[in-house]
């Protein structure tokens, strides 16, 4: 990870690019990389959602025979050690005793640490993916007909978060005063609720248009410990900038964080350039603003490497009709709403950056 760029000591310094965002699987991908790496992505999730790798992250050996007893009552012995199996041909698990139990393997650790971009792959996106050439034809259309699982899109960010983001934005926050946050897209409230919880006095809103991830909000919440510290509620950010929506509760917000939710408020060319002019109205108290986004990869056509995540954030994204903006577009929507970025760094997913600006 390279280090942050201090904006107000160097305002037009370039921002080096991590050696990592190139990716190191080669294009063209060989059919049996395409085809293993499909049913791969799928064993990741199937052993995410059966708590396995949860167990595993405590516990580098897995008893098959106990894991099944403890799966559930309608348990499939049989398929869960198939699913096993499979896991351990692709190297993630060593399979001992005949198969009785399953030992993590290095492969395995590094999976477990990345599995958020499998929640958010084969959980949230599968159907999307599945229904490309409907949506291509016109026979299907995304939003109607074939919708994303918003919960697992919102579990797989705070997967990762937890996993390979958090330590970034700790470090760029202990820079930044704050008693009162908004959290925007906040998916399970996760973040806001670690930010919040990590310092005393201050209090957090999660804002979020799905239902489900801010059912998922309230139980974070609750069990972090912060009922009545921070709340979160269901609504469209594009409602709080257009329409004033929760106009008493923002008021008092000092610092708007977002992440991985930009792209999405951007997405109409009508209303795109005065996006970011209209959420500082919306929080007329805020002076800083904290943003992280996934942005266009430059030279994506010419590369001989992919990393990991791209392609499927920008085909997702193709397949629901939100156009997606290079870092250089970022930068000139902040610059014409008079925010200043006093640093930029680079977030862990390839081609995130991390933007602390400052309103003037
Ligand atoms: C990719 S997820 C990121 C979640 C979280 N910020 C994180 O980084 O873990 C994007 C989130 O934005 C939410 N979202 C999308 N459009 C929204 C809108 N117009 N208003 C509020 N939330 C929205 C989605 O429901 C989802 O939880």
């Amino acid at each position: 990870m390279t280090a942050a760029l201090d904006h107000a000591a160097a305002p037009a310094a370039p921002a080096a690019v991590p050696a990592d965002w190139a990716g190191a699987a080669p294009a063209p991908i060989g059919v049996d990389q395409a085809f293993n790496g499909y049913v791969a992505a799928t064993v990741v999730h199937a052993l995410d959602r059966l708590g396995i790798w949860d167990r595993l992250e405590h516990d580098p050996l897995l008893d098959l025979r106990a894991l099944a007893a403890e799966t559930g009552p309608a348990v499939r012995e049989r398929v869960l050690r198939e699913v096993v199996r499979a896991a351990a041909g692709c190297g993630w698990l060593r399979l001992q005793d005949d198969g009785g139990t399953a030992l993590l393997t290095t492969a395995g650790q590094e999976m477990i640490r990345m599995r958020g971009y499998f929640t958010w792959g084969v959980g949230g996106y599968a159907e999307v993916f599945a229904q490309a050439h409907r949506i291509v034809s016109g026979e299907a259309e995304f939003g109607t007909g074939v919708l994303r699982d918003e919960a697992m899109v919102a579990l797989g960010s705070g997967q990762n978060d937890r996993s390979f983001m958090a330590g970034t934005l700790d470090e760029v926050l202990a820079d930044v005063d704050f008693s009162t946050l908004a959290d925007l897209g906040s998916g399970i409230s996760a973040r806001v609720s670690r930010v919040v919880g990590n310092r005393p006095g201050t209090r957090g809103l999660g804002l979020d248009i799905s239902g489900p991830a801010t059912e998922l909000g309230h139980r974070t919440i609750a069990e972090a410990g912060l009922s009545g510290r921070v709340e979160a509620i269901r609504t469209d950010v594009l409602d709080v900038c257009h329409r004033a929506a929760h106009r008493d509760k923002l008021a008092e917000v000092d610092t708007v964080m977002s992440f991985f939710l930009l792209h999405d408020l951007l997405a109409d060319p009508a209303t795109r350039p005065h996006t970011f002019t209209r959420l500082r109205e919306a929080f007329p108290s805020a002076r800083t603003f904290v943003f992280a986004d996934t942005m266009l990869r430059p030279d994506a056509e010419g590369a001989q490497t992919l990393p990991v995540f791209s392609l499927g954030y920008e085909l997702a994204h193709a397949l629901m009709g939100v156009p997606l903006h290079t870092k250089e577009t970022y930068e000139e929507l902040f610059a014409a709403a008079g925010l200043v970025p006093r640093r930029t760094v680079p977030f862990g997913t390839p081609h995130s950056w991390l933007y602390v600006l400052e309103a003037r």
